[in-house]
């Protein structure tokens, strides 16, 4: 549970860091089974993916498929211009999702813990509905930047509900790429861009259905204005040891820069929206999953209380 102490930072700030969140045997746990997913994916699966002669139609429905199984994404800077790797492939992939924390086993016993329960819980949420998770690995010499975004225009709900929680599974500094936040964005920056999916062949954008199916016939486009009004310099880096937790409001802006050190940093992210209270998950944001696969609260009783 979080402390009335904390709750204030967090509305304040827009971010808030819970030192000690998982265990030294919760994190090793994860952190191992992190490289079992990097070992045991074959990359000639992810090549035919990536390698088409229509490869952004095959990489995007790759993308919307994702949000219905485990996918894996290389690194920009993995592959030469022929598609060859240039690192092993444990050292290649920028980031796994969308689904662990539904399908994987050792990621869904611990995003369903009692620890993430209780965290949402005294933040306010009714029914904690899990939507999307990601292991992100910041790999040595190649990590690629994350550019300065809000969460809410990728996750949205009306009214807007989503919440990031961000697990170091390793020492994150400055030199390995840590996560860089922008306090008090969530309350001067309000969302007003945001990534929606759109039937290709309608020209007006008809809003698809939430079936996987139809992600053959689905691109994905940015609508409203990108924010504005910041420097990079206004961000300020969040120094964390393994095991700590970082909770982002949805309309934080943050940020990651390139990582050209030799040390990886691996994180494990989800992200959780009002799954009661009237909350509402629009149509159109990419992320919908197969109709039998529904999205799932972290505990089967919560109840709405609406
Ligand atoms: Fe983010």
């Amino acid at each position: 549970m979080l402390s009335q102490d904390q709750i204030n930072d967090f509305q304040r700030d827009g971010y808030l860091v819970i030192p000690q969140f998982a265990s030294p045997e919760e994190i090793a746990a994860l952190r191992s089974q992190a490289d079992n997913l990097l070992t045991c994916f074959d990359p000639s699966i992810l090549n035919s993916v990536f390698s088409t002669t229509d490869q952004k139609k095959t990489s995007d429905t790759y993308f919307l498929d994702s949000a219905s199984s485990i996918g894996y994404f290389w690194e920009e800077k993995a592959r030469d211009p022929h598609g060859n790797l240039l690192k092993p492939k444990e050292k290649s992939i920028n980031k796994i999702g969308h689904a662990l924390h539904d399908l994987d086993p050792v990621y869904r016993s611990f995003s369903r813990s009692t620890k993430f329960h209780s965290l949402l819980r005294s933040l306010g949420f009714s029914r904690p509905l899990p939507v999307q998770s990601m292991l992100i690995f910041k790999q040595p010499d190649i990590g690629g930047e994350v550019v300065p975004h809000q969460d809410a225009t990728f996750l949205t709900t009306e009214p807007l509900s989503v919440v990031g929680l961000w697990l170091a599974l390793e020492d994150a500094n400055t030199e390995n790429s840590c996560l860089w936040t922008l306090p008090g964005s969530h309350v001067t920056m309000p969302t007003s861009r945001r990534m929606v999916r759109r039937n290709k062949d309608n020209a007006n954008g008809t809003i698809t259905p939430n079936n996987q199916n139809q992600n053959e016939n689905v691109s994905i486009e940015f609508i409203g204005e990108a924010i504005q009004g910041y420097t990079i310099d206004d961000f300020v880096p969040v120094q964390v040891p393994a095991g700590s937790l970082v909770l982002l409001h949805g309309q934080n802006l943050h940020m990651s820069k390139a990582n050209t050190s030799p040390h990886s940093r691996y994180a494990y992210t989800m992200h959780v929206v009002e799954g009661g209270k009237g909350c509402r998950w629009l149509e159109d944001n990419w992320l919908q999953r197969r109709g039998d696969f529904p999205f799932e609260p972290i505990y089967d009783d919560d109840i709405d209380e609406t």
